[in-house]
């Protein structure tokens, strides 16, 4: 599921710059050619359609999995801001103790339900976008077209400021990527 969804972010990501591109928030920004998925934004917007399947159905699963078997609560909760703090600190100067992968440290926390929260906010503003008549109370929330398309791409920018650490991240304790392609060593709960 996490590498379905890596690809199915790719595809949002790099097709939404590409409608971005037709229809600029901010006069300094577009995005380069070789970075957007699309070779304009008709293509790009069938593009984002398709990874939405891929994304919704892909993180309805990981979410009816994780509560249905409380993965999600055992990995996710408790956060206690004092530990968050500790863990803060212990990562900024490299000391944060990597033995045993299979628990999340308290930024590990935060981070990951973090950007659960706000991939679900980018599903809502998208669908609000995508589809107002059919959707007209998601619709309100985000009040009008532009401020529903604003926090679209607000939740776009934190994504992928969210990938840059994540990736940064992983890349100092590599042992956690051999671990997402191989499964990861038996926690107590997976051992039959
Ligand atoms: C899964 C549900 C999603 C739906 C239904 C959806 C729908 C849409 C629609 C309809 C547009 C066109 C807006 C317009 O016409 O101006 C759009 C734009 C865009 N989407 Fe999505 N989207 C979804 C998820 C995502 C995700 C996960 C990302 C990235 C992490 C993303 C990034 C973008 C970006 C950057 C734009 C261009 C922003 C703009 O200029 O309006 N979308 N999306």
């Amino acid at each position: 599921m996490h590498w379905i969804n890596a690809i199915a972010m790719v595809i949002m990501i790099g097709s939404g710059w590409e409608i971005y591109n037709d229809e600029i928030i901010f006069g300094w920004l577009t995005f380069p050619k070789w970075a957007v998925i699309g070779p304009w934004a008709a293509p790009a917007l069938q593009w984002h359609f398709f990874g939405m399947w891929v994304l919704g159905l892909n993180g309805l699963a990981y979410l009816a999995y994780g509560i249905a078997t409380g993965r999600l609560r055992r990995k996710l909760l408790p956060i206690s801001p004092r530990e968050f703090i500790a863990d803060v600190k212990g990562a900024l100067s490299f000391q944060l103790a990597h033995d045993d992968i299979t628990v999340y440290n308290a930024v590990q926390k935060v981070l990951y339900v973090g950007v659960i929260a706000i991939v679900i906010v980018q599903v809502l503003s998208g669908l609000a976008i995508w589809k107002p008549i059919q959707f007209p109370t998601l619709y309100k929330l985000f009040i009008d077209f532009q401020s529903a398309r604003l926090v679209h791409f607000i939740g776009m920018a934190l994504i992928c400021g969210f990938v840059l650490v994540h990736v940064s991240l992983a890349l100092l304790v590599p042992k956690t990527l051999v671990a997402m392609v191989t499964g990861g060593p038996r926690t107590p709960e997976s051992k039959p």
